[in-house]
């Protein structure tokens, strides 16, 4: 996807600066044609030299060159690139991104830039998480521009935590699936979190999902053109990507309620969240005091069963996944719970399976599919096994799309 595309790469100085030098050599790899802009900070950390032999074009620092004249055009550049890229992004860019400073040929180019814009920013985990750089980062969000998230990692400080510029892979992908966009023009609805069942107005039945997974699979999803709506139980995670529509619901009834009404209009629906499958029968409005010294019974019923709600009401048009936590026969659980369903398969995730389940950042899954036919993947982190979902469901697609269009 990246074949023939000409990246703009703007390199900022932090110490990440030296990845800068893979990132070229992939994007020339695939095919691209790179040229570069460097702030002054920026060649201290890797030469102007390595990057120029790397792309294969001399890199521009300066408006002109003091020797002969030569002009570098930020405009001519801003339309040439079919993206513009800034990586590593230091505290110090994307504030002055956010304010629409103009002051080197990087930002100035910034400013003339007609294409879609990525940073990958890259600082220390205090400077990441200061307020001053979460709402110039949420400034340049809502301007349109992909931030590629930092990792979590030791640090160049000797501190551990999030602010290490993503991957150069990590990188190359984003923008291959901006690109590609095999999900673009599809409307995906993903469920996701725990729900909580009320006793109470205090006090709820729930479980320890947090919503890690369905999260990641909507950032996923919408980075690679799908308009998601993500129907959320409580969960203290943000939706980071415009296309990301969340709506926040806190019991199965609710979760289901909202699921009713916007799968019709979906392509694919995805089950992530951790539905609870029973709910007090009679939820009080008043706090139920501590003085049963006899103890308390809690009548628990049946709430309603999402998925297989969504399974009936399915046409052929359209596909739906589910997600199965198993403690034991896991697989064979699995295809009984996709059959009763009527999914189209089934993410299978064991608790016997280190690293998988709840609360973590990693996972470890099993896709069926509806001939019980298993893909077994590694243990990853959320993030990578969102993409293999995404890819798997990619595969599904002509056919989907073929459906669609023989009904429209
Ligand atoms: N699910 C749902 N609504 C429910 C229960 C489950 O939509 N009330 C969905 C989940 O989001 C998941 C799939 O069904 O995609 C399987 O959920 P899981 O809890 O593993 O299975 P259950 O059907 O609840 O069966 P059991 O708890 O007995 O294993």
């Amino acid at each position: 996807m990246l074949n023939k595309k000409n990246i703009l790469l703007g390199v900022t100085g932090g110490i990440a600066a030296y990845k800068t030098a893979s990132l070229t050599r992939l994007f020339v790899k695939a095919g691209a044609d790179v040229r570069i802009l460097m702030s002054a900070t920026a060649k201290h950390f890797i030469t102007p030299l390595t990057l120029a032999t790397l792309s294969k074009h001399p890199v521009m620092v300066d408006f002109f060159n003091p020797e002969n004249g030569d002009w570098n055009s930020h405009v001519e550049l801003g339309l040439w690139a079919d993206a513009y890229l800034v990586a590593p992004a230091t505290a110090n860019t994307v504030g002055k991104m956010a304010a629409g400073i103009a002051d080197n040929l990087l930002l100035t180019t910034y400013l003339s830039a007609k294409c879609p814009v990525f940073i990958a920013p890259a600082m220390d985990l205090d400077m990441y998480r200061h307020p001053s750089v979460t709402k110039n980062l949420d400034t340049l969000r809502s301007l349109g521009i992909t931030i590629i998230e930092p990792e979590s990692g030791e640090l160049a400080s000797g501190l551990t935590g999030k602010g290490r510029m993503a991957e150069p892979e990590t990188i190359i992908y984003s923008l291959n699936a901006f690109f590609d966009a095999p999900f673009s023009g599809m409307h995906i609805l993903i469920t996701a979190g725990p729900t909580y069942e009320r006793i109470d107005p205090v006090r709820f039945v729930g479980n320890f999902s947090t919503g890690k997974m369905g999260y990641a699979l909507a950032e996923t999803l919408a980075q690679q053109g799908a308009k998601v709506s993500l129907v959320s139980g409580p969960s203290m995670l943000n939706c980071k990507h415009p296309n990301i529509k969340r709506i926040n619901v806190e019991s199965a009834q609710e979760m289901y309620e909202e699921c009713v009404k916007i799968f019709p209009s979906c392509e694919i629906g995805i089950m992530c969240a951790a539905v609870a499958d029973y709910t007090p029968e009679n939820p009080v409005n008043h706090k139920i005091k501590s003085k049963h010294d006899e103890g308390l019974i809690l009548k628990l019923s049946k709430t309603k069963d999402i998925a297989a709600e969504l399974g009936k009401m399915k046409t052929d048009r359209q596909l739906l996944a589910g997600f199965a936590l198993e403690t034991d026969n896991e697989q064979s659980n699995a295809s009984n719970k996709l059959n009763a369903k009527n999914l189209d398969f089934i993410v299978l995730n064991s608790l016997n399976d280190q690293g998988a389940g709840f609360a973590g950042d990693t996972n470890k899954i099993t896709i069926i599919d509806a001939k019980n036919k298993a893909i077994h993947y590694e243990l990853k982190s959320k993030t990578d096994v969102a993409r293999d979902i995404a890819e798997y469901l990619k595969k599904q697609l002509p056919e989907t799309k073929s459906k669609h269009q023989n009904i429209v």
